[in-house]
């Protein structure tokens, strides 16, 4: 069992540690500075990318918090309108589906019933059906009518953290391959993102060299009943998916907030002590974040923020800051994660409870 863990106590933390060479793994042959991005298994050509209406991108849990990023990346490198839904809604809404759609279904088991339910329900339909899943010969890989492989290798940990990593990969690779085939952007912009995307497996070791900083805040918030996330722009992205996972690890009530929500409600249950954690990593929006914190920290939350190495203007304000390196907004969530990921996993463990098998979850929920 230890050396299956490969010296760590948990699998989740292994799989922590693993992202680095997830992110790597993933990338391979794929995003290389200089060249088109190369998807073998995503035969969509320029026309049929201009005859979708429109994109949906459907999933549940982790691998729908991808699909936020997702949403992201595609509309502002590709250009084309996205939306992002849970399966178990999408599947009773009766979206608009038919030849036009581009259906993208997210699954790291590629096993869960309700994406599975909306792959199969929008084929029929007519629409094209993209499948990104970490299990090779999975159902939706096989059902789908292309594939992308995350190449994250086994994911033990029933919180999802390698598999989420690569998700965000898989995301923007996408969108670069369609902003190629489109011609949305020239390839001096996108080759910046490639170089970029190469240098995240490195900034990801750095971020979890960090470790202590972070396991002192959780011994902070670990006898906490309510904690809260913010985040705007895609940091809000890093708020849903932090929230999740202090949830699923340690039983503590989470909840995310896009920062400017603040005042429209959750401000009223801050007052002395309250944890807020935030991600502060979207350039355009750092000062309204900065006003944000301000809301709570001056009512007296402890609060804990993920911010660039730069960004030392919130050291005189709050608790904990942990740094993580520079890189461009839109890649920030693979590296703003990773402490939340950490943090989770640091208050599971001071409260001694079962960080691989959380009650009541299952790795891949395969029946509605
Ligand atoms: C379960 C797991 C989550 C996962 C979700 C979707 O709830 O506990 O970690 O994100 O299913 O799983 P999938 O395999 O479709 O990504």
């Amino acid at each position: 069992d230890s050396a299956e863990k490969g010296g760590f106590d948990h699998f989740t933390i292994k799989e922590i540690h693993e992202q680095p060479k997830a992110l790597r793994d993933t990338m391979t042959s794929r995003i290389v500075a200089g060249q088109k991005v190369k998807l073998d298994d995503i035969t969509i050509t320029k026309e049929m990318l201009e005859s979708y209406s429109r994109i949906y991108i459907v999933a549940c849990g982790t691998a729908y918090n991808a699909g936020v990023v997702g949403k992201t990346a595609i509309e502002s490198l590709a250009k084309i309108p996205v939306e992002v839904d849970v399966a178990s809604e999408f599947r009773y809404r009766d979206p608009i589906i038919d030849s036009r759609t581009l259906l993208i279904v997210i699954s790291q088991s590629g096993e869960t019933a309700d994406t599975l339910a909306v792959l199969r329900d929008s084929k029929k339909k007519g629409a094209r059906v993209i499948a990104i899943t970490n299990v090779v010969g999975s159902s939706v890989a096989r059902e789908a009518t292309d594939v992308f492989y995350t190449w994250a290798g086994p994911e033990i940990g029933v919180a999802s953290t390698k598999a989420y990593l690569t998700m965000l990969i898989a995301v923007y690779t996408i969108a670069l391959h369609f902003a190629e085939l489109l011609g949305t952007m020239t390839d001096e912009e996108t080759d910046v993102i490639k170089k970029e995307m190469l240098l995240l497996p490195d900034k990801v070791s750095k971020v979890i060299e960090q470790k202590e900083n972070i396991q002192k805040f959780a011994l902070k918030i670990h006898g906490e009943k309510d904690v809260f996330f913010i985040g705007r722009g895609l940091d809000y992205a890093v708020a849903i998916e932090a929230a999740l996972k202090l949830k699923e690890l340690t039983y503590i009530h989470a909840d995310a907030y896009p920062g400017g929500e603040l005042k429209h409600g959750p401000i009223a249950l801050i007052e002395k002590n309250t944890s807020v954690l935030a991600s502060l990593t979207q350039r355009s929006l750092m000062d309204k974040m900065h006003s944000n914190l301000k809301e709570v920290t001056s009512r007296g939350a402890k609060v804990m923020v993920v911010t660039y190495e730069s960004n030392k203007t919130v050291d005189s304000f709050v608790d904990t800051a942990v740094h993580i390196p520079e890189t461009i907004d839109l890649l920030a969530p693979v590296l703003a994660v990773v402490p939340m990921q950490l943090l989770s996993y640091y208050v599971c463990s001071f409260k001694g409870l079962d960080v691989d098998k959380p009650r009541n979850l299952a790795k891949s929920v395969t029946v509605e």
